[in-house]
This record gives structure tokens, sequence and C-alpha cells, in this order.
């Protein structure tokens, strides 16, 4: 097993550090820059099916619904097609209207959750195409799927998903990127500077890991919090939820992701000097909107942890920690402003001594009920 770690204390560390590689292992071959051109043989084989669909809908459970969140902000925002996510769980037993014209698509990293694989079928039965983002090659969700697209991310051993989330954004964003091409929806200088930013995401991602001895720094500080709550607005309010997710799994300390401005509706109540608050504060992305919402919580006397863009001062005055990332364009910032999240609820776990990579009463998937 120590082999198999390939030199790091878990998997879920070896596998959050996997994601430059894992990135690149999803769009090589598929993604063609200087052609100007995405390759996807489970799109390409059925381009008018998907692009006209009147609506995609999305199912998953877990972390892949978060990433299904993301894909939402990201098909509406290139592809210009309605898109609403659910829990498998909830749209398999809810009567859904399902019309021919529909798309569904199931995201799941093994490819066997049982309440992902009933969603599809009962889709399927209504006679939606289905599509499928499986990590795991012969899995039985990617088997149902009438075409779908691997995130090749390799093993995941870790039961909190940390590569596959990531993979997951980059395959469906590939995706979304293909049907706003197809449909007209982006102009061809954009797509290009989409696949020149992705090109350029792995070695942001990098970047970002070298903060981790600033996160440990932070972990320490934090790690015997009761509760703590994460906000991000836009395409990192997903991220949010993703980042409150890992804290939950692993450390077993409450954690809440909102929406940065819903707090205002609830989660305010909350904040004290007890409360570490967690903010995604990238540039652009309704930042000055944000940066209020930070002054909220620091008048509250909340602590803050600000995930900023390389270079913020304006945050930096307001926080009382800020992590830093390297800057891309807004679409993409979730596959950086992801990893210090990770890096931080692995070093608190790991400070809590829990059990990382196999949390209590959490299995890597649920083929149950
Ligand atoms: C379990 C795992 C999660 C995962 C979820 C969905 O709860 O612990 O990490 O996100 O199942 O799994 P899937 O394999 O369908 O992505």
């Amino acid at each position: 097993e120590q082999i198999e770690k390939g030199g790091y204390d878990h998997f879920m560390l070896k596998e959050i550090h996997e994601q430059p590689t894992a990135i690149k292992d999803t769009y090589r071959g598929r993604m063609l820059p200087d052609e100007g051109l995405i390759r996807m043989a489970g799109v390409d084989d059925n381009l008018e099916r998907i692009a006209n669909a009147k609506r995609i809908l999305i199912v998953a459970c877990g972390t892949s619904w978060h990433a299904g969140l993301v894909a939402e902000y990201i098909f509406e925002e290139l592809a210009r097609i309605p898109v609403e996510v659910e829990y498998a769980s909830e749209f398999r037993y809810r009567n859904p209207i399902i019309s021919e014209k529909d798309v569904i698509i199931a995201i799941s990293q093994s490819g066997e959750t049982a309440d992902t694989m009933a969603a599809i079928k009962l889709a399927k039965e209504k006679g939606a195409f289905a599509f499928g983002v499986c990590n795991v090659v012969g899995s039985s969700i990617s088997r149902e799927t009438n075409a779908g697209a691997y995130t090749h991310a390799g093993p995941e051993i870790g039961v909190a998903s940390t590569k596959a989330f990531t993979t997951q954004i980059t395959v469906l964003t590939l995706m979304a990127l293909k049907l706003a091409k197809h449909n007209g929806t982006i102009s061809n200088t954009d797509f290009r500077t989409y696949l020149q930013e992705l090109e350029l995401v792995p070695g942001k991602i990098e970047k970002a890991l070298e903060a981790d001895e600033h996160i440990k720094y932070i972990s320490d500080i934090y790690k015997d919090a009761r509760n703590c709550l994460y906000l991000g607005r836009g395409f990192n309010f997903p991220v949010a939820l993703e980042g409150a997710l890992k804290l939950k799994e692993i450390s077993y300390i409450h954690a809440e992701g909102y929406p940065a401005a819903e707090m205002k509706h609830g989660p305010i109540a909350l904040i004290d000097e007890e409360m570490p608050v967690v903010v995604i504060a990238t540039k652009k992305g309704h930042y000055e909107k944000v940066v209020s919402n930070i002054q909220e919580i620091k008048s509250r006397k909340g602590k803050i942890i600000a995930i900023v863009t390389e270079g913020d001062t304006e945050v930096r005055e307001l926080a009382d920690h800020v992590i830093e990332v390297p800057e891309t364009i807004e679409p993409l910032t979730p596959l950086v402003t992801t990893i210090p999240l990770q890096l931080l609820s692995y070093h608190i776990a790991v400070m809590l001594g829990k059990n990382v990579d196999q949390p209590r009463n959490l299995a890597k998937s649920v083929t149950v009920e």
C-alpha cells in the first residue's frame, strides 16, 4: 500500500497532487488548440441530437452533483442550452417531466451509484438521450448510457473525491465548448481562448498546490472549530458546496456551503468570533459584491479565510488569512479554487487524527439506494 501511495501519507493527498496530470489525461487527444478543435467521440457521433437538446438534465450524487452544478453554469454560459441539475435520488422518485428532446447527463466517478443508474434508466424509458460522464471504464452507468465521455482520472481510492471532481468539470467544459461551437453561441476567438486557458490550468493547479505549507498553518488555527461556513458566487458557488462537503466528510466538522448573497437570509445569524468563514473571492465574478459580503462577516467578528487571485490587495486588508490562486478566465476558476479547499480539509482531518482515506460511515460508491 505504501508503494501505491507513491510516497504520500494518504491516497487523498496523492490524488490531490495528481490533478494536474489527471486533467491533462482528460483533455489529451480531445483538445486540439492549434486546429481550434475539440474531438469527443461520444459527442461527435451524436452531435445533432445533443446540440439540439431542448434541455439538458444532469443527474448525480455527492461530489459529482457539485460538478453538475458547475457544468450548469458553464453549459448555459457557453452553449445557451437550458440545464437542470438534480439529485438522482430525488429525480427518480418524483415522476419527472421528460421529453424525447431532452438529453440527460449522468455524472458518476464509479459509474455504479444506484440512484444515478435508476435515474438514467427512467429517463431513457421516457425517450431521453442518455450521456454518461464516468471515471471507471466499463462501469454499469457507462454501459447503460447511449454515449459518454470518460474522465480518465485514473483510479480514485480516497473516499473523499478530489481528482474525479476536477476532471468531471474538465470533460463537461470540453463538451459545452463543443456544443457552443456547433450552435454558434461562441466566437472563434473566444473558443480558442478557452482552449489556450484550459491548457494552462494544470500549471496553475501546480502553483495553487504550492500554498500547501501556508494552508497547513491555517488548518492548525481552525482545526478545533465546531462549525465552518463556505461562501462563493457564480461559478464558485458549487465550489463552496464542495469545500464544505470535503470538510464534513473527513474531519467531521459541521460545515455548510452557501451562495454568498444568501448569507443574509439565514447563515449570517450564526456568525460570531467562533465562526470561520471560507470565502472564494477571486477577481471578476462579482468580486466587489463578495468584498461587501466579507465586510458583513468582518463586522460580526467572523474569522475570514479568503481564496483570492494572485496579487489581490483589497481582500487581503479585510481577511484574517488569504490563500492565493493563479488567475484564469472566470468559468475555469473552479478548477483552481477547489485545490486549496481540498488541502484545507485534508490537513484539518490529519491534525484531528481522522481516517482520511476511509472516513467513518461513508462508502466510495453507494450501490444500494
Ligand atoms: C459517495 C462517495 C462520494 C461520491 C458519491 C457519488 O457518496 O463517497 O465521494 O461523490 O458517492 O459517487 P459517484 O461514483 O456516482 O460519483
